[in-house]
């Protein structure tokens, strides 16, 4: 939509025909994006999704976004990737710029992109450009968006890098023109690796004050008033989404393969992922003693507030460990309609314990405080509250 804005026509190819079909339609499937504002581009001729990848034949740009995640032994999964860049080789014209925004680890774009054109019909009589520009999207943010965030352009060589710039030019205020598709990659992997790092550091911190009593949240706020040299995190559940706590793991893989190991950073996974245990024994420490069956409610099982995405969410290991100890779960969210083949119930339901995963726009926390539940706040939002305790 933002390439739409800026005056270029678009064609949006997507391998799944459902998500074409409502795309035609003019229906959004993200919440960043209006319906309005798709049948606006629909209606204007400067948008339209397809399935059939021969679509991009006229496209001087063609930007690959498709999922990088883990597969089942917590690798990089690039069969997505791999596919539809098997998809889009034959079809390229020559001179367009092929630009990968998918998250990837260093190389992803000299080894594993390029090789397929190579293999194909050959780049040697149809000259194609290639560069790496990682997406930078933060769903729900209302300050930082597609346009104003600065981009990341790596090109593989001069001209591509030209193409690339002159493309994100047009759709971003701030276009930063690094020296490699590699330094792009991995400035990509380093900025979302800071993030888990830094958390996890606050979910160990919040498990040794927990021990002695001390409120973590209070401690962050006294560390968080030294204007240099410190920046504030707060613990949650755990970690959530298909970038934090995937991207690092493309790190580690890249680091094993080459013959290293990013030791900080596996440690940092394996904290946050305890995480939702230890939530679940301080939600046990609310519960009713002599109750041998206890109701607990989790409020906003999105990943994160004001999204309904419910992708790698920690909610689903938390709900997991508190059914493993014999609880009673049920779950309500305002932007969820159906989460682990179940559906919501009402903030009314008879629950013992209510846990804020998410501080999800229109849940009704006072009116759980007003009923005496006791409430755990894993997200630092109702501090003060009539039964409720921070994390
Ligand atoms: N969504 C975000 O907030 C975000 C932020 C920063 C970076 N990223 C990165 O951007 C990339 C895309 O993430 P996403 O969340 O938009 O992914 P997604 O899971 O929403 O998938 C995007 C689309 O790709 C389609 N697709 C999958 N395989 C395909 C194929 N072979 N050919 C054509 N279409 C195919 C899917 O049907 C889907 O519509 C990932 O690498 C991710 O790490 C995402």
């Amino acid at each position: 939509m933002a390439a739409v804005e800026a005056g270029w026509r678009v064609i949006g190819v997507d391998n799944s025909d459902e998500r074409v079909v409502s795309l035609n339609r003019g229906a959004s499937h993200i919440e960043d994006v209006s319906g309005h504002q798709i049948k606006n581009a629909l209606a204007a001729g400067l948008y339209t999704a397809t399935n059939v990848f021969s679509d991009i034949a006229s496209a001087d740009v063609v930007a690959i976004c498709v999922p990088t995640p883990l597969d089942l032994d917590r690798k990089p999964d690039l069969q997505p990737l791999l596919a539809a860049v098997r998809s889009i080789e034959p079809n390229v014209k020559k001179g367009a710029v092929v630009v990968s925004e998918s998250t990837s680890y260093p190389g992803t774009l000299r080894n594993v992109i390029i090789p397929i054109f190579e293999e194909g019909l050959g780049l040697i009589n149809r000259k194609v450009f290639f560069a790496a520009a990682p997406e930078r999207v933060n769903p729900g943010d209302q300050v930082w968006n597609q346009k104003n965030t600065p981009r990341l352009v790596g090109g593989l060589d001069p001209e591509s890098q030209e193409k690339a710039l002159d493309f994100y030019n047009s759709i971003c205020d701030s276009v930063i023109s690094v020296s490699s598709p590699e330094i792009a990659e991995a400035g990509k992997l380093l900025e979302n690796t800071f993030r888990l790092v830094n958390i996890a550091l606050i979910h160990e911190f919040t498990q040794l004050c927990d021990s002695q009593d001390i409120d973590v949240n209070q401690v962050i706020d006294a560390a968080s008033t030294k204007p240099y040299g410190f920046m504030p995190f707060r613990p949650g559940v755990g970690i959530g989404g298909h970038c934090i706590p995937v991207d690092p793991l493309y790190l580690t893989w890249w680091a094993n393969q080459n013959g290293q190991s990013a030791g900080l950073v596996q440690l940092a996974d394996e904290i946050s992922n305890a995480m939702p245990t230890y939530v679940a024994k301080r939600v046990m420490k609310l519960a009713p003693e002599h109750k041998n069956k206890v109701n607990v409610m989790l409020l906003g099982v999105a990943y994160k507030a004001g999204v309904s995405d419910v992708r790698e969410t920690p909610a689903r290991a938390l709900r997991q460990q508190l059914l493993n100890q014999g609880c009673v779960v049920e779950w309500h969210d305002p932007l969820v309609e159906k989460w682990e083949e179940s559906n919501p119930v009402d903030i009314s339901w008879n629950c013992d314990v209510a846990v804020i995963v998410t501080n999800q726009p229109g849940i009704d926390v006072n009116y759980l405080s007003n009923k005496g539940v006791p409430i755990l706040d894993c997200t630092n939002s109702y501090s003060g509250l009539s039964g409720v305790t921070l994390i």
